[in-house]
């Protein structure tokens, strides 16, 4: 959520923070801009409400020779999305890029009297003006002090005018990494802005002030001692973070998803069964726990849907699936007896990761899934299980859902080994099942054509209906988000004998209903429900296993899905639902990889 770079080194920094903040545009798209200052302290901005486009625009027009800068793609949180709320924010001798929310903004505005300064309606702003009050020549005693009154999360890049070349960056919660590379020093919300420049970066330590200039970088603790940063090495390549000749990321990482399965499950087989050992993941985590406590936001959440349907299914282990932004203030009902398993692409979900926070505080052991190598919420955990999905772009997650399942069900398998609930043969054929999910998908990919048809019934309207039952109804929740957040078409997930009491009355001729039925033990129950919403006038898009036998009453649509087991069943009608969502989208002519008002990254609460 917002997308910050900066640049200190031998080129031109205007050029360099404008690809920049292309990459990073997936993380906010409301407004961007740029801040330049030259070798005389002269300082430059430029800032436009709108996409990097429109600032490259405008830069383009004017260009500056600087090769020193900060740039800025914002998602706005406090303040509209004008010229004057977008950073950088400029007060006296320093101009900031931030990601992130100063809480106790008004608070500080009232204390210094800044009232009369402010142009914005930002948070943000308020932190300049506090930092250039409190500059008195010295940037790492003012952001230590700073340090002692801001509430609340940031990543500040910032510039002081007195130090050309150099760019002071100190964060709290909120993600940066920086790279030393050929062309000069790196900082940035996340690698996609680094890779181009370089393969070895690091994650800046929190509260730490860091200093970029052409040359080198260097970290002080708030005691001014200097900090070694842990080198990491990136794992993809700049490939990766492009189309690569497809129309949209989106279409492109549903297309990856084969690979993923293969990259995320094949190395964690031995013999053909999971096994977590060597990733230093001990298999007394879950001999020992109770219950399970799945946390996490958005897809990540409904793939723990998934999960706790599939562990509770097979493993008989209670399991409980919450949404982290309430979990953080509920009570948590957990303890040393709960696994808790937080879900992440990011690993930088602010209310996953606070979550993960209050699990450990409770006692209870956590293992992270997640996408992004060396994030906070992986550092932060006990355990990690990487997902191996690569770089995810469209704003609409895909491929990080599917490998987010596949590790939710090597874990059902190794727990059912580990506590005899599987034999060794049967903890094989599950592991081969799940194997060859991957070809699968790439078999709904490949034949569409249904899916095609099912977007003309979905396209016009407004809402739509998502409907199934048991494991059904956990895979329909993602599909109802997928359509609604990408082609802005009302969707709604409800469990398939639910809907009589209330949200039947929302029926009406054509309504399009997306009704899943994989699920033999409760495949009649589901086609009685399917039937009332016909009888209503409902245009039914029907998704079964290929095999099924329906009466063709039932459907307006079938859409079939090449698998057997009823258990894997997700992964294939996930792929459907994804490929329904982005032809529709596609079709509406909407921006399907940036859908309005929505960021991939979400760092503030
Ligand atoms: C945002 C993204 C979603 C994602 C959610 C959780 O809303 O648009 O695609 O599922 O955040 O993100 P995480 O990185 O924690 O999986």
């Amino acid at each position: 959520m917002c997308g910050i770079i900066g640049y200190s080194g031998s080129f031109c920094a205007q050029k360099i923070l404008l690809d920049g903040l292309e990459q990073l545009e997936y993380r906010g798209y409301d407004s961007a801009g740029v801040a330049l200052l030259d070798d005389q302290g002269e300082l430059f901005l430029q800032k436009k409400a709108g996409r990097v486009s429109v600032l490259r625009k405008a830069c383009e027009a004017a260009p500056v020779k600087s090769r020193c800068g900060i740039g800025h793609t914002r998602w706005a949180t406090h303040g509209g999305v004008t010229d004057a709320n977008a950073h950088p924010h400029s007060c006296g001798q320093v101009t900031l890029i931030h990601n992130g929310i100063i809480e106790n903004y008004h608070e500080i505005t009232a204390a210094f009297g800044f009232q009369d300064r402010l142009h914005s309606e930002t948070d943000t702003e308020v932190a300049a003006c506090l930092l250039d009050h409190l500059y008195r020549g010295n940037p790492f005693e003012t952001l230590k002090k700073a340090v002692d009154i801001l509430v609340g999360s940031y990543a500040f890049c910032i510039l002081f005018k007195d130090r050309p070349g150099q760019i002071f960056c100190i964060r709290n919660v909120s993600p940066l990494v920086a790279a030393q590379g050929e062309a000069g020093s790196f900082v940035a919300s996340d690698l996609t802005a680094l890779i181009a420049h370089s393969r070895s970066y690091f994650v800046v330590p929190e509260k730490t002030v860091m200093t970029l200039s052409a040359d080198r970088i260097t970290l002080l603790d708030l005691n001014g001692q200097t900090m070694e940063p842990e080198c990491l090495t990136v794992d993809w390549n700049v490939e990766s973070a492009q189309k690569g000749g497809y129309p949209h990321f989106m279409i492109k990482e549903i297309n990856e998803q084969p690979q993923a399965m293969e990259n995320t499950v094949r190395p964690r087989l031995f013999n053909g069964l999971p096994d977590f050992r060597e990733e230093g993941v001990e298999d007394s985590l879950f001999l020992d726990c109770e219950t399970i406590t799945i946390v996490a936001c958005g897809t990540a959440m409904y793939a723990g849907m998934v999960g706790k349907a599939i562990i509770e299914q097979i493993l008989h282990i209670p399991v409980a699936v919450h949404i982290a932004s309430e979990f953080r203030y509920d009570t948590p009902l957990i303890n040393e007896k709960t696994l808790t398993i937080v879900i992440s692409q990011s690993g930088e979900t602010i209310d996953t990761l606070a979550a993960l926070r209050l699990a450990k505080e409770c006692g209870s052991r956590t293992l992270a899934i997640v996408n992004v190598k060396g994030s906070t919420i992986a550092r932060e955990s006990d355990y990690v299980l990487y997902t191996h999905a690569g770089p995810e772009i469209a704003v609409a997650s895909t491929k990080a859902y599917i490998v987010q399942l596949a590790v939710l069900y090597l874990l059902t398998g190794r727990i059912a080994l580990l506590r005899g609930i599987f034999t060794e043969k049967q903890a094989k054929e599950f592991m081969d099942t799940l194997l060859s999910a991957s070809s699968s998908i790439a078999q709904v990919i490949q034949k569409d054509e249904a899916i095609k048809k099912a977007v003309k019934a979905v396209k016009h309207s407004d809402h739509a209906f998502f409907i199934g039952r048991g494991l059904d109804y956990a895979f329909s929740l993602e599909g109802a988000l997928k359509l609604k957040e990408i082609s802005y078409i009302h969707a709604e997930a409800y469990a398939a004998g639910e809907l009589k009491h209330g949200t039947i009355a929302l029926i009406e001729k054509n309504t399009p209903v997306i009704a899943l039925a994989t699920q033999e033990k409760i495949f009649a129950k589901t086609i009685s429900n399917i039937r009332e919403v016909r009888a209503r006038g409902a245009s039914v898009i029907l998704i079964v296993k290929e095999n099924a036998q329906v009466d063709p009453d039932v459907y307006d649509i079938r859409i079939d899905l090449p698998v057997r087991q009823d258990e894997f069943a997700v992964f294939t009608a996930a792929a459907t639902l994804q490929l329904l969502a982005y032809y529709t989208s596609d079709a509406k002519g909407l921006n399907v990889d940036k859908p309005r008002n929505l960021a991939k990254s979400v760092t503030v609460e």
